[in-house]
């Protein structure tokens, strides 16, 4: 019989997080929810853990923990409210959980997500950018500490199912393995002039062709820098190195990403765009169970197409390779310079193209040093996230 694993989602607010519980929910026998986070979704947090039965439930935004009290008392809750960086860091390791999703976006999870990790939990990674900028840091802990690393990006998630029995950061050039073939949809701007892009609103951005996410990832997409930091989280989590990652533009998102073997061999994974099959791929390994996905239905389909990256078009990617070729704490900077850039146009501080030139600027000013220790990934981070605003604070006065 199979035993029940607690869970414990850092995000559970959002996209990836409400998909996790939509899968665990289908298998009561399996998962016990046994802790939700949030940053600022009160209500919703709080009706999560009403429905979900969790013990405990953290707020990131401090002063909202009063707020949250009222809320799961008058639902008759009888969660638990945690706090702050120190609430999240508490989740992340709670003794009686055995499986972390790390869900929150950005920068912010990266603290929770490698906590997670020293405590040696099965870790689910959807947050792809703790992982980008403290890469080798990131890496070293989930070895040192014994955890087990589950990636839910589903370009990851299915080069994970492509490759050789859980392969993860093994010898990849021994492994009898030629390339990985990351696929994307190319995002809603795929096929428009670069001059087409400089008034583009952030709902225009958000609106993804197939895929529903958060809004930062959104933005990501239609830049294209999700796919570049996507090439850097294939290059840790697989052992790649960058020339050994094609970005292979595939719109109809069915194909989720391939891997090449020295025998000429491609495999490929398939499926509807639906984030509950790497969730529940992940959270199941190595079994199978039900994630209410629908089976893909190939004649609807019809054809497969696949495209060459425009690198001219969609310069994040060029970037991201960019920083992936200089190592160190490259990534860092330019994952730092893209948060700071995405907040901005989002709140309509920053055009859309500006985006980019936020980054590039960034990474032009900050010279990238050795990355040895978390203190190297946060001196970083911080640097570039000021250089990056101070540039926003110019470029900002052009928005059209
Ligand atoms: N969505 C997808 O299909 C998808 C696919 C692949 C990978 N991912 C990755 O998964 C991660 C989550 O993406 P998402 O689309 O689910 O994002 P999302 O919908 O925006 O949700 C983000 C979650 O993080 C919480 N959060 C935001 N800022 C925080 C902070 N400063 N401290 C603590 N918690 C914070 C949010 O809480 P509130 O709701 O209270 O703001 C929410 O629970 C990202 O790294 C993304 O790249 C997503």
């Amino acid at each position: 019989m199979t035993r029940t694993r607690n869970i414990a989602i850092l995000g559970a607010t959002g996209s990836i997080g409400r998909s996790t519980l939509d899968v665990a929910a289908r298998h009561p026998n399996r998962y016990r929810i046994v802790a939700l986070t949030a940053c600022r979704k009160v209500e919703e947090l709080a009706d999560l853990c009403s429905r979900h039965g969790a013990a405990y439930a953290c707020i990131a935004d401090v002063s909202l923990a009063p707020a949250l009290e009222r809320q799961l008392k008058a639902l008759g809750a009888p969660t638990k409210v945690l706090a702050g960086a120190a609430g999240l860091l508490e989740v992340a390791t709670l003794p009686e959980v055995d499986c972390v999703m790390a869900a929150i976006v950005g920068g912010a999870g990266l603290a929770s997500t490698l906590a997670a990790a020293r405590a040696g939990k099965k870790l689910l990674l959807a947050n792809k950018e703790a992982l980008v900028m403290a890469g080798p840091v990131f890496m070293e802990t989930v070895r040192r500490h014994g955890s087990v690393l589950l990636p839910i990006d589903s370009e990851h998630n299915a080069v994970f199912q492509c490759l050789p029995p859980a392969f993860l950061a093994a010898n990849f050039d021994n492994a009898g393995i030629r390339r990985i073939l990351l696929t994307g949809s190319g995002g809603p701007f795929r096929s428009r002039a670069r001059s087409d892009l400089r008034h583009v609103t952030p709902e225009e951005a958000c609106a993804h062709p197939n895929w529903v996410m958060g809004k930062k990832i959104s933005v990501d997409s239609a830049t294209m820098m999700n796919k570049g930091l996507e090439v850097i989280e294939a290059h840790w989590l697989f052992g790649a190195k960058a020339h050994q990652i094609q970005v292979v533009v595939h719109p109809q998102s069915v194909i989720h990403s391939m891997v090449e073997y020295t025998d000429g061999s491609v495999i490929a994974q398939m499926g509807n765009p639906d984030m509950r099959t790497p969730i529940a791929q992940a959270l199941a390994f190595p079994e199978r169970i039900e994630a209410g996905v629908s089976s893909l239905d190939l004649f609807t389909t019809g054809s497969l197409t696949f495209e060459a990256p425009d690198f001219e078009r969609f310069p994040a990617l060029r970037l991201a390779y960019q920083a992936l070729d200089e190592n160190g704490t490259a990534p860092t900077i330019l994952n730092a310079a893209n948060e700071v850039a995405v907040a901005a146009f989002l709140e309509r501080r920053l055009s859309f193209l500006h985006i980019t030139a936020v980054i590039e600027e960034t990474m032009q000013g900050i010279a990238a040093t050795a990355m040895r220790s978390v203190e190297d990934v946060v001196a970083a981070d911080s640097a570039a996230r000021l250089r990056a605003a101070e540039i926003v604070r110019r470029l900002g006065a052009q928005v059209p």
